[in-house]
């Protein structure tokens, strides 16, 4: 494949390097384009030598070679790491000054910017917006890590490893295999690894599909008849060691609810979930997973075949950096453990990059459980949490303790959701039984793919 690594000014620049080596090793052909800006972190000798082509950012160099719209032209995907808060502004904004914003502009292949800054340029409303712009016309633009920044701060806006933006890189130009069906019990326990830090390469090849194979004697007649609908469902578990994990409360009722709702509208289901404190319904194809990881692999494998994809799944945001092989024990004489954390995917986000590199036609439907807080009510989180997903339709539940102190949503039998559409089509409300919640997102989905 011809990829285009574009680099950005910022000091993350070096860590491009080791990028571009896990591209070339995988039998890529690399075309380093580096802003001017970038040169004072990582030279130009550096990256001709690595990639063992001419480098430049000039539009008027070779200009018989036509290089600002043949490169953008030739390429199968162009990743930008590091992406400046300035890159992210003027890829928003069309700007075509140099040689990488032109080969942008030019670009109709899949694009990636795994972004690197301070943490209060990644949070001001001007990155946010073109971070939303960006995603909404289907670029990934991958979250950035938390940690140590350049200066003595940390938070968000560390570039992610190069291992890791390598795995969605590969995910985005990957030919995606079908899951295959195998037996419904197979949900094994995560692997276990020592190196779990990324998301490997072959992440996007279902390790562990276990569906069981419906039965289409039973089909019924419906508004989704004929229709593939992907659902996801259950709460993931990230292990911590043999016996332990992180997990989350979702009682995956409202995925199976919805699966139960699209089955009953004629569709063909794929169910791939979590653990779940409910059965599976009959008549889905299942594949069960544990991992946030094993969930995006399934997910983006079974995905580039549907027609809908509705993500139910509660998916843990992060992960223990490492998997102890043996128990953790306590010990008198010692420190108590402290568990460091790194960050998953964002398998929705990554789904909505997916359908647009693919030019899929698709209807994807997130989930979001909020709460509000001083900064802002939970309406106000979801709206923004569906610009930054980019998906169709945002279910939005609130989440926590209700008037009587109970909790609202995890583990009971009745929901009360808004639809939020990202066309800006007024909120759908729903109440009731989560079996009835689901028929009204069936409903709506039904609409919507009538209305074509
Ligand atoms: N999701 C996902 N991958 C993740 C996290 C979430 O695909 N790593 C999906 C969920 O399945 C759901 C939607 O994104 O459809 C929203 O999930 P939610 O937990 O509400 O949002 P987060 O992205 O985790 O954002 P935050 O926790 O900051 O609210």
């Amino acid at each position: 494949m011809n990829i285009v690594l574009g680099v950005g000014g910022g000091i993350a620049a070096y860590k491009s390097a080791l990028l571009l080596r896990l591209f070339t090793e995988a039998g890529h052909a690399v075309t380093v384009i580096p802003t001017e800006a970038s040169t004072k972190f990582v030279g130009v000798a550096t990256w001709e030598a690595l990639s063992g082509r001419p480098v430049t950012n000039d539009v008027f160099d070779s200009v018989d070679q036509v290089n600002h719209v043949r490169i953008g032209h030739e390429a199968d995907l162009i990743v930008v790491a590091p992406a400046t808060a300035d890159l992210l502004a003027k890829a928003a904004g069309g700007h075509a000054n140099d040689l990488l914003t032109t080969t942008l502009l030019m670009a109709r292949g899949p694009v990636l910017f795994a972004p690197a800054m301070h943490t209060e340029m990644w949070q001001h409303a001007s990155t946010v917006a073109n971070v939303a712009t960006l995603r909404s016309r289907g670029v990934l633009v991958l979250d950035p890590a938390v940690g140590r920044l350049t200066g003595p701060d940390t938070g968000p806006g560390r570039l992610p490893e190069p291992e890791e933006i390598f795995a969605a890189a590969m995910a985005l130009i990957s030919d995606v295999p079908d899951a295959t069906p195998v037996t419904e019990d197979a949900g094994s326990p995560a692997p276990l690894s020592t190196e779990p830090e990324v998301a490997a390469p072959a992440a996007v090849v279902p390790t562990e599909p276990a569906a069981s194979v419906p039965d289409t004697s039973k089909r019924i007649n419906g508004p989704l008849s004929g229709v593939r609908v992907l659902i996801t469902a259950g709460g993931t578990r990230e292990p911590l060691d043999p016996v332990r994990y992180l997990g989350n409360k979702s009682s995956g009722k409202q995925g199976v609810a919805l699966a139960e709702a699209a089955l009953a509208a004629g569709a063909d289901v794929i169910l791939i979930h979590a653990p779940m404190e409910v059965p599976a319904p009959a008549g889905a194809s299942i594949q069960r997973i544990e991992t946030a990881l094993e969930l995006r692999s399934a997910t983006l494998a079974a995905s580039a075949t549907a027609d809908v994809v509705i993500m139910a799944a509660a998916v843990a945001d992060f992960r223990p950096a490492n998997i102890s092989t043996g128990k953790i024990k306590k010990r008198d004489n010692a420190d108590d453990p402290i568990i460091r954390l790194v960050r998953n995917p964002d398998i929705l986000v990554e789904v909505v990059a997916h359908r647009a590199a693919q030019n899929q036609k698709q209807l994807i439907v997130g989930f979001a459980a909020e709460t509000g807080d001083d900064q802002g009510d939970a309406q106000a989180y979801a709206q923004q949490k569906i610009v930054r997903k980019g998906c169709d339709l945002l279910v939005v539940n609130e989440v926590g303790p209700g008037d009587s102190g109970d909790e609202r949503v995890f583990g009971q039998d009745t929901n009360h959701v808004e639809i939020l559409s990202l066309d800006g089509a007024s909120p759908v409300q729903s109440d009731g039984s989560k079996r009835e919640v689901a028929d009204a997102v069936v409903h709506l989905i039904a609409q919507r793919l009538a209305a074509g």
